[in-house]
């Protein structure tokens, strides 16, 4: 229906790329202006891997805010080989750490110091297991023989399925599942899993990335896959099921970085994310579940309180929005899914 309104709590962004620096001073605003927290990706170069790290990264976050902005950095530690079990909990005692970051090494930007032998990180994984701290896990391998279609439904059975098992008590979310196989597997997860899921993997698929000419603006990891699967995160994150929540991902790089012979992973979601999770929700039929979806779920398994402010999305004629964020480092191309979009945020 044209003309509709849809009003919500405020959302909430369960996996966001600030980056850091000029860069960070032009998306932040894009954020800010529609969600009232995010968890604070923390690969930056270099890491976010101490507490002091995330205290003084948080600090530029909030110093670089629009004046009057009352978003909230929900900062992350990145997890390595020689990350400290006590810094992990000391960090989650003072609240100051809302969860842990686990990049394989070589899976994706900025994960070379992450993990090659997760039997190193056992003690860190116990820790957080004790003090319920989750852990957010980039579900792929990468051992080159891989497919690169193939790394996230491989990582679930190789090492996700046995971590859980030898740490009960490990909270885990599955960052941007991508596979249908990752919806059975969150689904079938119990309290202590939970799953993200991004715009650009409910609205595409590798098709539209690669036939007809190859668009680098779509190009992220986990990558999009076969449009079958699609239609498996649409159902999962429409279902009400409260182990499904938005994680936007939005990963902004320098237009010329992506468009480039070997263009960067990642899509600049943030500004056009709401809207476009409204054309999914509607499409499918289930406006009535957005609100859990973008604003309730993550909160919930965080163990974070529920916004009370309100956002409202607005239904018309197809939106016209920004191509560019500029930015200190260089205009940054906006998500264009290349398919109408009638709903915006409104106020
Ligand atoms: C992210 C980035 O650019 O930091 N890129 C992406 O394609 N999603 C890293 C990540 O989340 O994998
Ligand atoms: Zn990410």
């Amino acid at each position: 229906m044209s003309g509709a309104t849809l009003t919500i709590r405020r959302p909430d962004d369960w996996h966001l790329h600030l980056r850091d620096g000029a860069m960070m001073e032009g998306v932040l605003p894009c954020s800010a202006a529609h969600f009232a927290r995010a968890i604070i990706m923390p690969n930056l170069s270099p890491p976010v891997v101490t507490a002091h790290d995330a205290a003084s990264y948080r600090d530029r976050i909030l110093a670089a805010l629009p004046k009057g902005s009352e978003f909230e950095p929900l900062m992350t530690l990145y997890l390595t080989e020689n990350t400290d079990p006590a810094d992990v909990k000391a960090a989650a005692d003072s609240g100051l750490v809302k969860a842990v970051k686990l990049y394989p090494a070589g899976a994706t930007t900025n994960s070379a110091d992450g993990v090659r032998d997760f039997d190193r990180i056992r003690g860190v994984l116990e820790v957080m297991a004790e003090t319920r701290l989750p852990l957010c896990v980039h579900g792929e391998v990468t051992r080159p023989e891989v497919d690169i279609f193939d790394r996230e439904a491989v990582f679930i059975d190789e090492v996700l399925d046995p971590i859980r098992r030898r740490t009960p008590g490990l909270r885990v979310v599955m960052e941007h599942i991508t596979t249908a196989e990752a919806v059975a597997y969150a689904t079938d997860g119990g309290g202590d899993l939970g799953a993200t899921i991004t715009v650009q993997h409910l609205m595409l698929d590798r098709n539209d990335m690669l036939a007809g000419g190859i668009r680098p603006h779509f190009y992220c990891l986990p990558i999009l896959k076969r449009g079958t699967h699609r239609p498996a995160l649409v159902k999962a994150a429409t279902s009400g099921n409260p182990a499904f929540f938005l994680g936007t991902d939005s990963a902004p790089h320098a237009t010329a970085a992506k468009e480039s012979a070997c263009g960067c992973a990642g899509c600049f979601t943030a500004p056009v994310a709401l809207a476009c999770l409204a054309e999914v929700f509607d499409t499918a039929a289930a406006l009535d579940r957005l609100e859990g979806f973008a604003s309730k779920h993550g909160a919930s398994f965080y163990g974070l309180p529920l916004n009370d402010a309100k956002i409202t999305l607005r239904k018309g004629d197809p939106v016209e929005f920004p191509r560019l964020v500029q930015t200190g480092d260089g205009p940054v191309t906006v998500f264009d899914p290349g398919k109408p979009v009638h709903w915006r945020v409104a106020s």
